[in-house]
């Protein structure tokens, strides 16, 4: 059978409601299923805006947006939140055990996978050094925990659901070059049939994806791997020396 996930970028163009100027225009990439594709900018070069477009967080101004074919404005809401994990920037955990937090999108989870993903998410020593294990109280908004440790129960929580597709935007950026690298590498063996989406700021988190685009401005200014841009992009090249 052939993999699920593919996800198309037709000639997108985006404007936030009431403002003029497009936040994204002509954006056009396909990402495959078993393959990760990166998003690297500056602040405000408009990937969190381009990764919210799938699962519809705002609708496209034109283009399409498609997911394995199917234009997602044609899907319900169901449809999508059940194929397309998003970690978003800002990772919320709610009031409730750590157990509550990660069975969110799938309540019928059982406790090995939720123990398989924390452990995949770098998450698991963390749960365990409390006798409270699973059950830990986590404050509204994840006040008691750290901002590392709230993405990887995010992490965690998007990994439990198993979905066709996974959008983790900037949700390696707290963690250490070391846990940032180890968490990938565990990802990478749990998800090699999804489409893995990751938007960052820091080079060394996604020097290994097989298609990097680089965006300035709403726009596709450079694509190509990590070897390639060295060599072809300014952008990329200011990047990596920043
Ligand atoms: N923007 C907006 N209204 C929003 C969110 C964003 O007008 N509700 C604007 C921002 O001011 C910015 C542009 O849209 O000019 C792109 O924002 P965003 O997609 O959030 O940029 P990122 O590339 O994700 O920036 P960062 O690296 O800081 O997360
Ligand atoms: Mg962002």
């Amino acid at each position: 059978a052939e993999k699920k996930g593919r996800v198309e970028f037709r000639d997108v163009t985006f404007k936030y409601p009431g403002a003029e100027a497009p936040v994204l225009s002509n954006i056009s990439f396909t990402a495959e299923p078993g393959k990760t594709l990166a998003i690297i900018g500056s602040t405000g070069a408009g990937k969190t805006t381009l990764v919210s477009l799938l699962p519809r967080l705002y609708d496209v101004a034109s283009g399409d947006v498609l997911l394995d074919g199917v234009p997602v404005t044609k899907m319900d809401a169901s449809e999508i939140t059940s194929r397309v994990s998003a970690v978003p920037q800002k990772p919320y955990l709610f009031s409730g055990t750590i157990e509550h937090n990660l069975r969110f999108g799938k309540p019928e989870a059982t406790d090995e996978e939720l123990w398989d993903a924390l452990e995949t998410a770098q998450a698991k020593g963390f749960v365990e050094e409390k006798s409270s294990g699973l059950n830990r109280r986590i404050a509204q908004g994840g006040t008691n925990v750290s901002g590392g440790q709230r993405q990887r129960l995010s992490i965690a929580r998007a990994l439990v659901t198993k979905p066709n597709v996974y959008l983790f935007d900037d949700s390696f950026s707290a963690l250490d070059v070391a846990t940032d690298a180890r968490l990938r590498k565990a990802l990478k063996a749990k998800t090699r049939d999804a489409t893995v989406i990751i938007v960052a700021q820091r080079v060394s988190t996604i020097a290994d994806a097989d298609e990097i685009l680089v965006l300035d401005n709403g726009r596709i200014v450079d694509r190509g791997t990590h070897d390639e841009l060295l060599e072809t992009s300014p952008t990329y090249q200011e990047i990596v020396e920043s």
